[in-house]
């Protein structure tokens, strides 16, 4: 309340010093050159694309497995979202990523999913050797890292979300967009604010799309607990790991410490099951709330979008077995013990066959 009260009390509403602290907050946290609060993740996806020129007969490769807006923000600027599988890690397969680029092909746009950041190396030579950007959708990934890089800051630009429920999670919608090259940062700076300069005058197209300095002045609040809320996400994560690792119907995320390459953050605990709908029911009957996320549909997989003739069959057969565990620092060891203690009784039963 103290927060909202000193913002309302200085009529801080719209570009103010909040916003200029969350940026350098999160500008120091990932180790990025310039940060720009925007509207929400999506709009961070879209400014991101246009200050990147991405348009008219561009294609855009990206997982089948993400957010239904990291394809809606490709398509809203006017260029092809072409969806390819991701690996067993549930991030996108950089093989279907070479298998897919064609002289079109000007953007590869991973999804850093569940607060896990995709092996960047693979991805960046792919780039490279193709004369690519990278622009990732960091949405659920904020400080989550690959060889100590920090999600969003691999490619030409990185964004985010800060939707309640993301582990920074403002009160309503909020998204930045980072980068460490300047021509993008310039050009997003105009794009959010009705393309006007810093003297007001508009120099080029713009939209309105600036995140709230409300929002990041309760964003910059709860970052005061943010790696302390991740390490409880990280231990939960382990929890999980230890107690079902030896059932074999389950495939887990890696666990925090499998390899050292990655940081996880845990924005999702999402594992495949077999039993996946008995395995839920099983869970809700018992007071234990599952999603599933997406509802259980990749991108391609939803009607009416134009994706009809893609096939995925790995992606298919996951969408099928995805389940994602309570995750949230409110859950105590005791909590976590019972859902785990569940999921046991379920395998230890024949409700599983
Ligand atoms: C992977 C991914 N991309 C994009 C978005 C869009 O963010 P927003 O809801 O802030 O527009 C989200 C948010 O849920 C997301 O999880």
């Amino acid at each position: 309340m103290d927060t909202l009260h000193d913002v309302m009390s200085r009529g801080a509403y719209i570009l103010q010093r909040d916003l200029e602290e969350f940026e350098e907050n999160i500008r120091e946290l990932i180790g990025v050159k310039h940060v720009l609060g925007v509207a929400d993740g999506t709009n961070a996806l879209i400014l991101a694309l246009r200050a990147a020129d991405v348009g008219d007969g561009d294609e855009v490769i990206m997982s089948s497995h993400t957010y239904i807006a990291t394809a809606a923000s490709v398509h809203f600027v006017g260029a092809k979202p072409v969806l390819v599988e991701c690996g067993a890690d549930h991030m996108i397969d950089p093989e279907s990523v070479e298998r897919a680029i064609n002289d079109k092909t000007k953007v590869i746009m991973p999804t850093q999913l569940n607060g896990r950041t995709c092996d960047m190396d693979a991805l960046q030579s792919i780039a490279d050797k193709h004369g690519l950007a990278i622009i990732e959708d960091a949405a659920q990934a904020l400080s989550s890292m690959y060889k100590g890089k920090c999600a969003g800051t691999f490619g030409l630009a990185g964004t985010f979300s800060f939707y309640p429920a993301k582990v920074l999670g403002c009160f309503g919608d909020g998204g930045a967009i980072v980068t460490n090259n300047d021509e993008i940062a310039e050009r997003v700076a105009l794009f959010r604010d009705h393309g006007r300069n810093k003297d007001g005058e508009v120099v080029t197209w713009g939209t309105n799309s600036r995140l709230d300095n409300i929002q990041a002045a309760i964003l910059n609040l709860k970052l005061r607990t943010f790696k302390k809320d991740i390490e409880r996400r990280r231990q939960i994560a382990a929890m999980y790991d230890q107690a079902l690792n030896n059932i074999d119907d389950l495939f887990l995320p890696p666990a925090p410490d499998a390899d050292e390459n990655h940081y996880d953050i845990y924005q999702n605990y999402e594992l495949e099951s077999g039993h996946r709908d008995e395995l839920r029911s099983f869970l809700a009957e018992r007071g234990v709330g599952t999603i599933i996320q997406w509802g259980g549909k990749a991108v391609h997989q939803f009607k009416g979008l134009g994706f009809d003739n893609v096939r995925l069959p790995v992606v298919e057969k996951m969408t099928s077995r995805f389940l994602m565990l309570p995750m949230h620092t409110a859950l105590t060891d005791e909590d976590v013990g019972y859902i785990c203690d569940c999921i046991v009784e379920f395998y230890s039963t024949d409700y599983a066959n």
